[in-house]
């Protein structure tokens, strides 16, 4: 199968997790062409940028990032040695001929939806010697190719597995549905399957990902759209998978049978990530959210009804268009009324293309930093509490990683906090019960029971 062994391939992954597992895909696809991963570009036959077009800060760090490799590629160059640079992910999407315009030095750019041929692209670069841009949305389904039997990539013992994918929501500040396409949800079997393969690798925790995962709709094996609650219904049957997640999910999206699994369904963790950006209803119509601030309320207090031990995350957007103290005031009211295990909050950032970068009430950056302070003074507060809180709690533990001391591991809580243990006996993958005596900034420590 290595048809051409010895090639190195470098990925630097920027954004969301979707895009990590892209790039795990990537490296599976590149893997049947003979490349082997490496964590430098110094030495890599080929660079991957996986780029994220969310902010705009996100966006121009491609840029400076190119403006580093060219100089590597000049230096390599000189030796006669090549090294070829790729642009993939949301700002290939979203800018395409314009990258290879700024940076000329870039020899492929292409679109999330298009992974499954970076062989094909390959061949083309190099046998037309001149950029390939390839920012189609093919009429093949990206997931039907990259499940071709490729090599599945060790994991470690947590993993992302992307369900869902594309949005039709078309929030007024966000670029997901232009760059991701509309919303697709994969066959339930063809889940089930990799799912399997990466259990039978190790994993014993899978993180369902999707820009709007609860929207899931899949077709299910008896021909019908099988809800997200019912996947996972279904995916916990899979011997030897201790923990299922999903995110990203959206507040209109939470039925009945997806609370239900954090109620019935001991391996569906007790945590939950639910964006609401505002706690403003003007707001959330200018957003076009398609809910109000009471719906989310209710949302969680339906959960919590479910699943008394919930933790919930959230993320938010400060300064948005037209933003008023009183709409900003209701953010910081939800937030006390909700209470947030742990939280992403982030000043309105124009994007290019989208309904509010257009609206003339554009908010002072001065104001939007003001905003961001405080409510990130009261979200640190919150996450603080609840990790107190935790003193004294028993907890199941997935051990993930060696500690930085002889002795001593790291795993991950059912609400995703790092707890650290000592052991002699327990391993990377073991589940153990401990009991947390510490809590730190940003992790724990704990015995085992
Ligand atoms: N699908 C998810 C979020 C995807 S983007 C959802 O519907 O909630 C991740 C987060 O980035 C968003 O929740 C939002 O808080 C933030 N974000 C998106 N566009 C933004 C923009 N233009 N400026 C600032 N933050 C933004
Ligand atoms: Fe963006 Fe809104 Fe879709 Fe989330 S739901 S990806 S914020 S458009
Ligand atoms: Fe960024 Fe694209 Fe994800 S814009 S957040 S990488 S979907």
């Amino acid at each position: 199968m290595n048809a051409e062994p010895d090639k190195k391939v470098f990925i630097k992954t920027y954004g969301c997790q979707m895009n990590v597992y892209d790039s795990e895909r990537m490296q599976d696809v590149l893997a049947a062409k003979g490349y082997v991963g490496t964590d430098t570009p110094d030495e890599a036959d080929l660079v991957i940028l996986n780029t994220c077009h969310i902010r705009e800060k996100a966006a121009e760090k491609v840029y400076s990032e190119l403006g580093r490799l060219r100089r590597v590629k000049n230096s390599r160059g000189k030796a006669g040695d090549d090294m070829l640079i790729a642009v993939a992910g949301c700002v290939a999407q979203a800018e395409g001929e314009e990258i290879v315009r700024r940076a000329p030095m870039v020899d492929l750019v292409f679109g999330p939806q298009t992974y499954q041929r970076l062989p094909e692209l390959l061949d083309r670069r190099i046998s037309d010697g001149t950029a390939v841009v390839e920012t189609e949305f093919p009429v093949e389904d990206k997931f039907d190719r990259l499940d071709a039997p490729t090599r599945t990539l060790a994991r470690g013992v947590s993993a992302f597995l992307t369900v869902q994918e594309g949005c039709d929501k078309f929030c007024t500040f966000c670029v997901v549905p232009y760059t991701r396409g509309a919303e697709f949800s994969r066959p339930v079997e063809r889940i089930a399957a990799e799912a399997e393969r990466l259990v039978a690798a190790g994993v014993r925790e899978i993180t369902l990902l999707g820009q709007n995962v609860n929207a899931y709709h899949g077709s299910g094996p008896d021909g019908g759209a099988w809800s997200l609650g019912r996947l996972l219904g279904f995916l916990s049957g899979i011997e030897g998978l201790e923990r299922l997640r999903y995110t990203t999910s959206h507040p209109r999206d939470m039925n009945d049978e997806l609370i239900e699994q954090h109620a019935s369904n001991p391996t569906v963790m007790p945590y939950l990530h639910l964006p609401v950006q505002s706690g403003s209803d003007r707001i959330l119509r200018a957003m076009n959210r398609k809910h109000t601030a009471d719906h989310y309320v209710k949302v969680i207090e339906r959960l919590r009804r479910a699943r008394p031990d919930i933790a919930v995350s959230g993320d938010f957007i400060v300064g948005f268009p037209g933003e008023t103290d009183a709409d900003f005031e209701a953010t910081m009211n939800l937030v006390r009324t909700v209470t947030y295990a742990q939280a992403y909050s982030f000043k309105y950032s124009k994007r290019p293309g989208t309904p509010a970068a257009d609206h003339e009430d554009q908010i002072a950056e001065e104001v939007q930093s003001e905003r961001l302070a405080r409510l990130q003074t009261l979200l640190n507060e919150q996450q603080k509490a609840f990790n107190e809180a935790c003193v004294g709690r028993r907890f199941s533990l997935l051990l993930e990683r060696p500690g930085r001391y002889e002795g001593q591991l790291v795993g991950r809580s059912p609400y995703l906090q790092a707890v650290h243990i000592r052991s002699a006996k327990a391993q990377i993958g073991d589940m153990v019960e401990v009991r947390v005596e510490k809590a730190g900034a940003n992790s724990l420590s704990a015995d085992i029971i």
